[in-house]
């Protein structure tokens, strides 16, 4: 095992923001919605949208995170792996099996990861931001004139924005396990706390029993580049 430098500063912090973000806005959006009660309707509302105006400075420096350093391209989804991925978390992780793929710098997402963050990133974030917009722009019969959107009803734009929180609070409970499930239970999130994880180091490049398998070698390297 060696010690590497894996979630750079900003990408902590933009992992925490967004969590605590994201956690105010469903524990906020579901007093709107009349599931708890804490804040009071009106506050609900108001510090909502305040958490929703953050959350979108937020997507913003990290888009353009994402796209200056090129760590977009770990998002990418890929179906390498992914069934191995999908049985060690039904089977091999009560039997002790080793993690079917290996965490480096360059590709630090499971493929089961991959997909799932390529989800939220591409579909429902973005749903969640352009129902949230439309909701908060949309014209109130109650609004006396004030301009907005002229949209016929809320209802669709309502029934979007709370089935993408119904999804994301379902992530967050899952991510919550799965971050436990890493070489040791605190390891992923002392990472994402400190930045540093212990990964396992590549094999020594001159074994010379080893000939037959460069090829698998070859097969990891390619596997680690995005
Ligand atoms: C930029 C992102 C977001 C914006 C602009 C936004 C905006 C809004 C607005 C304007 C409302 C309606 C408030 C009212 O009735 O006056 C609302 C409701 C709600 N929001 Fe958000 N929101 C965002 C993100 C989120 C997130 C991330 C979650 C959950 C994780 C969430 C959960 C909810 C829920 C559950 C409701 C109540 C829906 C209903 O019962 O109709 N929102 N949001």
């Amino acid at each position: 095992m060696k010690k590497a430098y894996v979630y750079k500063a900003f990408e902590r912090f933009w992992h925490w923001m967004q969590a605590i973000l994201i956690l105010f806005l469903a524990f906020t959006g579901f007093e709107i919605h009349g599931s708890v009660s804490f804040f009071g309707f009106k506050n609900a509302v108001k510090y909502h949208n305040i958490a929703a105006v953050l959350f979108l400075i937020l997507i913003v420096f990290a888009i353009f995170w994402h796209f200056t350093t090129g760590e977009w391209k770990q998002y990418i989804p890929t179906y390498k792996n992914i069934k191995a991925q999908a049985n060690y978390y039904v089977f091999g992780i009560f039997r002790n099996e080793p993690h079917p793929t290996k965490k480096t710098v360059l590709s630090k997402l499971n493929p089961l990861q991959k997909l799932v963050y390529f989800g939220l990133k591409v579909l429902v974030i973005p749903v969640m931001v352009l129902s949230g917009l439309l909701y908060m722009f949309y014209r109130y019969p109650q609004a006396n004139g004030v301009e907005g959107l002229n949209i016929g009803s809320v209802k669709v734009i309502a029934l979007l924005h709370t089935a993408g929180a119904f999804l994301l609070v379902a992530f967050i409970i899952a991510h919550l396990y799965l971050i436990t499930t890493g070489t040791t239970i605190t390891s992923n999130l002392k990472a994402m706390l400190t930045g540093y994880e212990d990964l396992e180091e590549d094999e020594p490049k001159s074994e010379p029993e080893k000939k037959g398998s460069e090829k698998e070698m070859a097969e990891e390297v390619s596997n680690n580049e995005f």
